[in-house]
């Protein structure tokens, strides 16, 4: 079976003129259909150039990530729009809800963008907001919502697409407690019910609730101390033995992120909007 997602020597260096800073220097990673991964380190460690990566958001300056089978590298710009708009659900801090739309309105966007009609998008908006606990709520706009509320907005938009893996950048770091429980709750439906999650966080208890905790400090990865001795020894830092696939993954999960057949993206769809939505 292969890997969802598999890093090898993932280097990001950005090189702004005056300084270069070498954001990822040599990551080897690997997530198999179904995991729910965390990633730990301190701030400016890397670890939202390393989630941007995993993202197809930016492409790293060396080494090799495969995404569902394929490089990334590979991929045309049409096969990364589709990948990003239908294969991966992002969940940022920020929450990146667009201020003037109603929540049904932000969780549709993305299917705007990947072209489904405007009747089956009223519909699955409303579902992914239902799942969210918030089908009393979809008329409001984000300044009428809570933190929490927000935030589970954007995981309905990160969900309404039917997504194979979610991604999630802090995504209680703006949440008191509360909202922060709710929200992994969530996380932890979508994991059950066979998704592949990939969270940041800096918290440990949040970190907690993944069967994998890793930590990334100055550009590095490594082993997490929270995670079991079985995931971390099949799922952390890639040593020399082959890791066995999970047996109980559930096959739905097992599906590749895209294949070489995959759907052609929407040409129409703005980039610069499929970046926003992320
Ligand atoms: N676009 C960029 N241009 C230049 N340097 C960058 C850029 N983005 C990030 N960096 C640098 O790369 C390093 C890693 O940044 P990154 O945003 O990945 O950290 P982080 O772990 O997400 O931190 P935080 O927890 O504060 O969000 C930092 O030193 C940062 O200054
Ligand atoms: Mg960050």
């Amino acid at each position: 079976m292969t890997a969802l997602l598999e890093m090898t020597d993932v280097r990001k260096t950005y090189d702004t003129g005056a300084v270069t800073v070498e954001a990822l220097r040599g990551i080897d990673l690997e997530v198999m259909a179904g995991d729910y991964v965390a990633i730990m380190g301190p701030s400016g460690s890397g670890k939202s150039t390393l989630m941007h990566i995993i993202g197809c958001l930016d492409v790293p300056t060396s080494g090799s990530y495969r995404l569902g089978g394929t490089e990334v590298s590979s991929m045309t710009e049409r096969e990364l729009a589709e990948v990003r708009n239908r294969r991966i659900g992002f969940v940022f801090q920020q929450f990146n809800l667009l201020a003037s739309l109603t929540a049904l309105r932000n969780v549709e966007l993305p299917l705007v963008y990947s072209g489904v009609g405007r009747a089956e998008r009223r519909e699955r908006a409303r579902e992914a907001l239902d799942r969210v606990g918030l089908g009393g709520r979809v008329d409001h706009r984000p300044g009428e919502l809570s933190g929490g509320q927000q935030q589970r907005v954007s995981v309905a938009r990160a969900l309404v697409g039917d997504p194979t893996l979610i991604l999630a950048d802090e995504p209680t770091g703006n949440l008191d407690s509360v909202s922060t429980r709710e929200v992994l709750t969530l996380f932890d439906e979508l994991h059950d019910a066979g998704r592949t999650i990939v969270l940041i966080t800096h918290e440990a208890d949040v970190a907690q609730r993944a069967a994998t905790v890793m930590r990334i400090d100055d550009g590095l990865l490594s082993e997490g101390a929270f995670g079991s001795a079985d995931d971390e020894a099949r799922h952390a830092v890639r040593g020399p033995g082959a890791r066995p696939s999970d047996p109980d993954a559930p096959t739905e999960a097992r599906h590749a992120v895209r294949g070489p057949g995959a759907r052609p993206s929407d040409p129409d769809a703005p980039t610069e909007v499929l970046h926003g939505l992320a």
